[in-house]
This record gives C-alpha cells, structure tokens and sequence, in this order.
C-alpha cells in the first residue's frame, strides 16, 4: 500500500491559495484538496470548494453516509440552546437563515429534494420540573432577543392535538425548522459529483505527511491521492486517522445516539404537524414529522466511545418518554432502529480550519448540530481553502484553539 516514488511539491501563495505537483499512482491523482470523509460536512465543503474552482477528491468507502444517516435533521438553533454557547448559538442561526436558500440551490443543481421543511417546533413540559426548565428556557431565550412564544397546555394541544392530555405548557418557536439528512447527503454527493469532485470509494489508510507538511492521502485500497491541502471531515473518526501526527490530531470523541423511525400509515390522519420536543425526567425526546409519513424520534446522549449498539435500554426509554409526550405513538410500525455517534469537541463547538501541520485542516466536531451547520461550514471551508483565512464571524471555532500552536517539523510518513 505504501507508495515510496510519490513525491509532491507544494507552493503557497500570497492569498494562501495552494497549488500541488505531484507525481502519484496511476489510480490516484493529484487535487488542490482532498477531503477526508463523505459526510454531509465534508461533501459541502468539498461542493463549495469545487465550484470556487479548486480541484477536490472526496475519500470515504460509503459517501453519503455518516452520522447524518442516523440524524433526524432538526435545525434547532432556538431550541436547543444552551447556557454558555451563546457564541455558537450566532453560527447556529447564521446556518439556520441560510437553510431556505441552500436546499433550494442544493435542488437547482441535483433535481433532488433534500426535505426542508419550515415546519416550526413546539417544545412542552409534562411535569413541574419539566415546566420550570421550559420557563428558565423561555427567559433565556427572551434574553437573547429570539423569537419564543409561552403556551398554555391548552393552546399546546390546540396546536398539536395528539399530545398527552397532561401536558402543561410548551414554547412555540416558528423558526426552527427540518431537513431530511439523508436526502441532503444523497443530494449533496451528486452535487459535488456534478461541480467536478472525484468521489473515491475507499478508507483513508493515512494522511502522508513531506517536509513538516501534509501531502494528501493513501486510501485502503492503495491509490495514492496528492493533495495541496488534506481536510479531515470524518466526523467523530477524524481523530483516529493513520498518520496524522499526535500534534495535529482533532480532540473530537464519539457522542453516541440511538435513533428510532415509525411510519404513519397512508390514509392516516397526520399525527404531528410539526416537531414536538420535551426534555423527560432530564433526557431530550424529539418526534420529527416528515411529509412522506416518516416519523423520527430520537435520541440518546451516550458517552460510551466507539460503540454503536443498539440497546434495549435505549430503545425503551425513547418509546417510553415519547409515549409520555404522545400516547398514539405506540400504534405506529416501528421501522429502525439505529445508533450513531455525533463528534464531540471539548467545547462542543466545531473545529474549523488549520491543524498544528501545514496543509492539515479540519472540518469536524459540530456535536449535535452537524447537519444544521452544513450551509455555514461549507461557506467557511471554501472561503479559508480559497483565500487562506477564516472568515471574521468563523474565527471564534478555529480548530487552532485546542490543538498545539508549533507548526509540526517532524514524523514524515510519505
Ligand atoms: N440535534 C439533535 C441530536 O443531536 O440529537
């Protein structure tokens, strides 16, 4: 696998657009960026990239996948929110205003729909202690200028009549809305397809790194792919990749959640209108209601590194809090169940943009908010992979702000 003849030049220029020469295996090739995963994340920014006239290989053995497969797509910058992540809350938003108009550019150039759908969300409360973190919620939120509004259990129900007769108050936020990630993912890799991107089909074996630099990539499957710049974008595996200097490696962990799907039979009266939320003797539950009677509802906040099991537990206390929330549920075919694993930071904000190796970038650990952040994170990578530096409003998520500040000199891996 190892290809030793490789050699790759690189030159940087005053913009900080890179140019690469490369002699590499007949089957690879030689790109200005490789992206290192085929995930939403990766695929967008390999997109923009690709149309601001770069050339750029994507590397994953499944693109489209990733943990946007196990996602139910809600883009919940309000209500979600969190104390002490005002400053993501401003990027959350910024990718959230841009949502109507990228699924609409996404359909332009695939003829795919990508299920956006301006639905709006209702978050309730079932219990006392449920409705004193809504309240708290609510004045947060009202703090911050967003857009919120207190309803009655009464008026919940009104809205949402399969709701449980006891539910006691709720917040209505018309703003946040819902993708279908899967249909995204898909939708994103004919995109990027059709903007000229190489898509290889195969794991990274490892970065190669030259001269204190990162040169691209060797895959599994033994093609060697030259690269000016290599951007890891493998959500929670991003800091696991062979031959990435320990240095330069992402602190991103594995944030487990399981996911279940039910489907509203045809004929079926709709059962939600729009996504429903609560938080349950302390864990979220979420039902998300697409237009093709799929509904989601998720999902589980597990630290428990790599592991991806399904679980009886998990499973049972998603049906349970969410038959708490809507009895009627429990009528519905269950038809998956599926565990992912959202990319943690330590700040659980993303990591964008440079490593401590020249030439190494990252596009990794937007956490519970990978699929609402893929307009802005495209945006950001392909305005740093263009011009060499992050935009103003992208500065406060530079990957630099965990990982050491020396540039890397030595551990060449060609
Ligand atoms: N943003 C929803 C989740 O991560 O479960």
């Amino acid at each position: 696998m190892g290809c030793p003849g490789d050699s790759v030049s690189v030159s940087m220029s005053m913009s900080g657009a890179v140019s690469a020469s490369a002699s590499a295996s007949a089957r690879g090739g030689t790109y200005d960026v490789l992206v290192v995963g085929g995930g939403v994340i990766g695929l967008v920014t390999a997109w923009r990239a690709a149309q601001r006239g770069l050339r750029v290989a994507v590397a994953d053995p499944e693109p489209g996948g990733g943990a946007a497969r196990v996602a139910a797509g809600m883009l919940a910058a309000v209500t979600e929110l969190q104390y002490g992540e005002q400053t993501l809350l401003d990027l959350n938003l910024a990718s959230a205003r841009r949502y109507p108009d990228f699924a609409a550019e996404v359909t332009a150039a695939t003829g795919l729909d990508v299920g956006f759908r301006a639905c709006g969300t209702l978050a309730v409360a079932l219990d006392a202690d449920d409705r004193a973190h809504l309240r708290d919620l609510h004045a947060f939120q009202t703090s911050l200028g967003l857009p919120s509004e207190w309803l009655s259990g009464r008026d919940c129900r009104r809205l949402e009549p399969m709701l449980a007769p006891g539910v006691r108050g709720g917040l209505r936020v018309d703003g946040d809305h819902q993708v279908d990630p899967r249909r995204l993912a898909t939708a994103l890799l004919r995109a990027a397809e059709l903007a000229g991107v190489r898509v290889h089909r195969s794991a990274v074996a490892r970065v190669t790194v030259a001269h204190g630099r990162a040169t691209g990539a060797v895959l599994a499957d033994g093609t060697a792919l030259a690269a000016g710049r290599t951007v890891l974008a493998a959500g929670s595996s991003s800091g696991r990749i062979e031959g990435v200097p320990e240095s330069a490696l992402p602190p991103v962990r594995p944030v487990k959640g399981q996911i279940l799907r039910l489907r509203v039979p045809p004929g079926h009266a709709p059962f939600l209108s729009r996504t429903v939320r609560a938080v349950v003797r302390g864990s979220h539950v979420y039902l998300v209601p697409r237009e093709n009677g799929e509904l989601v509802l998720g999902a589980t906040s597990e630290e428990c590194g790599w592991d991806t099991t399904v679980t009886a537990g998990g499973v049972y206390e998603l049906l349970r809090d969410a038959h708490e929330l809507v009895p009627g549920i429990t009528e519905l075919p269950l038809t998956e169940t599926l565990a992912g694993l959202r990319p943690g930071s330590p700040d659980n904000a993303p990591l964008l943009g440079r490593t401590a190796l020249d030439g190494l970038l990252l596009a990794t650990g937007h956490h519970r908010n990978g699929v609402l952040l893929t307009p802005v994170t495209g945006e950001i990578m392909a305005e740093l992979l263009v011009t060499g530096e992050l935009p103003g409003y992208a500065r406060p998520f530079a990957a630099s702000r965990f990982t050491a500040s020396s540039p890397v000199r030595e551990e060449q891996t060609v």
